[in-house]
């Protein structure tokens, strides 16, 4: 294996120093003076508090004005590193957020033998040089959920794995059944020892994988294998995210043979290993990030201009959104899509389940529920994806809203106002609402765990504060 490049993260105790900005010599390193210090989480399910942690405090203020930029999608932009696993030579990928799970992703990519480095803000260059190590240590992922994501490129271009096995998230168990079945069809053959998942198949073979569920990361980890398999993989009940589009269309542009993209459906040409080029990719504009900007106005009035948000990636979120009384109007400028954002009324009540992709995604729900918490009359929302994604729930309820949880629902009798309080971020999004919940809050509302939401927000304080929104970061 050839010697990693100079660390993308730089491990500070149990905080990450994260800068996406260039050192002198390119590499993506810490910076003295100026790097931002992300703290991630110690591992899934971690409660203890970490030393020195910030903390966030956000005061109610009146309407949020001005304008706003989306970073690229941390959904997406994991999986583009991940792929570039299969083409040696230097890809770059732009639009990246300033994100903790970036610097885990790209640790873990260094451990395998990639190199990666940030010639200018937002871009990322990794360089694959061929020889690879295809082991992905327990430390590293348990970190991110998003490290599965490399057992699908490894095993189709190295012909063995050897992957911890990923541990669940705050909010529940999360299988991969349908990964390891859909490679097995293909000729996989896995085996658990001491906690790691091994996997091996000289030439995977091309196949028929039908999911029961369009799951992301099951489609993703097939789609990537299917690129060097021999013959044809078609993927039915595929995931359609604007996310799993995305890699789609990097894994194209590297010269991946795939039909279908975008719809249920994915046919995958297989060619041959080393057939792969490296390409230049703008990651896409991450919704979520979006629908807290959305959720921000709603809660606090005003008028945001979202510059790079697109509407036709959450649809179904700006049809409810509408029914509550947000007002979204698509922009473009410059030929760049935006979305402009307004509030000036007590937000309706409205019923809201979440489902796959085109449906209202599960990752916007702590955001829908905040809304609710402070709507005129009484919503019923039901989670399809993950059973118990109700945790942040008992954090509203801190806050004054008027919530009841059973099973896969929640019913939400809407309050004129929440009063601040102290409370804890369980999860990346359960804590962008905590911030959002802190908008429509009377008094202080102050925000542990912060170092969930740096997993996934690109400075979300700064955004918000640029905007009107009385909010803080406290470093310790
Ligand atoms: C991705 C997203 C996550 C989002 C989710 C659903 C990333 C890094 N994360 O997660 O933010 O909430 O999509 O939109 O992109 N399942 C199984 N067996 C499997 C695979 C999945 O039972 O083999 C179940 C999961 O437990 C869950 C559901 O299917 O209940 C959805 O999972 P999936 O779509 O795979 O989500 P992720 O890719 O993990």
């Amino acid at each position: 294996m050839e010697q990693a490049g100079p660390g993308v993260a730089e491990i500070v105790g149990t905080a990450v120093a994260v800068d996406l900005m260039s050192s002198h010599d390119g590499a993506l390193t810490s910076r003295h003076g100026g790097s931002i210090l992300l703290p991630v989480s110690a591992g899934p399910g971690s409660e203890s508090r970490v030393d020195g942690e910030p903390i966030i405090t956000v005061r109610r203020a009146g309407d949020l004005s001005g304008r706003v930029m989306v970073p690229g999608a941390k959904n997406s932009v994991l999986k583009l590193m991940a792929a570039c696993l299969l083409a040696d030579g230097t890809s770059e990928i732009s639009n990246v957020p300033r994100i903790a799970d970036v610097s885990i992703m790209s640790e873990l990519l260094e451990a395998i033998g990639l190199r990666l480095e940030s010639p200018e803000t937002g871009v990322l260059r990794v360089t694959n040089p061929g020889d690879l190590t295809p082991v992905a240590p327990y430390e590293l992922v348990e970190r991110i959920r998003a490290s599965i994501n490399v057992l699908g490129p490894l095993l189709t271009r190295c012909g063995h794995v050897r992957l911890s096995l990923p541990g669940g998230d705050d909010f529940g168990a999360r299988p991969i059944d349908m990964h390891i079945a859909g490679l097995e069809a293909m000729g996989a053959e896995f085996k658990v020892s001491h906690g790691y998942l091994e996997a091996r198949a000289d030439r995977l073979h091309g196949a028929e994988v039908v999911f029961d569920f369009p799951s992301v990361g099951a489609t993703e980890n097939i789609l990537t294998a299917a690129v060097f398999a021999d013959g044809v993989t078609r993927i039915d009940n595929a995931a359609r995210e604007p996310e799993v589009v995305d890699l789609c269309r990097f894994l194209v542009a590297m010269g991946a043979d795939i039909e279908g993209v975008g719809t249920a459906t994915l046919t995958v040409r297989g060619v041959e290993r080393g057939s792969l080029r490296p390409a230049t990719h703008r990651t896409v504009p991450d919704r979520v990030q979006a629908a807290t900007y959305i959720a921000a106005v709603a809660v606090a009035g005003g008028e945001l201009e979202m510059v790079d948000a697109h509407a036709n990636h959450m649809d179904m979120l700006l049809a409810r959104c509408r029914d509550m009384g947000v007002d979204l109007e698509p922009f473009t400028t410059d030929g760049v899509e935006g979305l402009r954002v307004s509030c000036s009324q007590r937000l309706r009540a409205t019923d809201v389940q979440t489902l796959p992709y085109p449906g209202i995604a599960t990752d916007y729900k702590p955001l829908i529920i905040t809304m609710l918490s402070v709507a005129d009359g009484v919503a019923i929302v039901t989670e399809n994806l993950y059973p118990g994604r109700f945790r942040y729930v008992e954090e509203l309820i801190r806050l004054g809203a008027d919530i009841r949880t059973d099973g896969h629902h929640a019913v939400v009798r809407g309050q004129p106002r929440l009063s601040g309080a102290p409370v804890r971020a369980h999860d990346i999004r359960a804590g962008a609402a905590m911030v959002v919940a802190g908008l429509a809050a009377e008094g202080t509302t102050t925000i542990s765990g912060v170092r969930h939401i740096d997993r996934g927000y690109d400075d979300l304080v700064g955004r918000l504060a640029a905007v009107g929104a009385d909010i803080t970061r406290v470093e310790d």
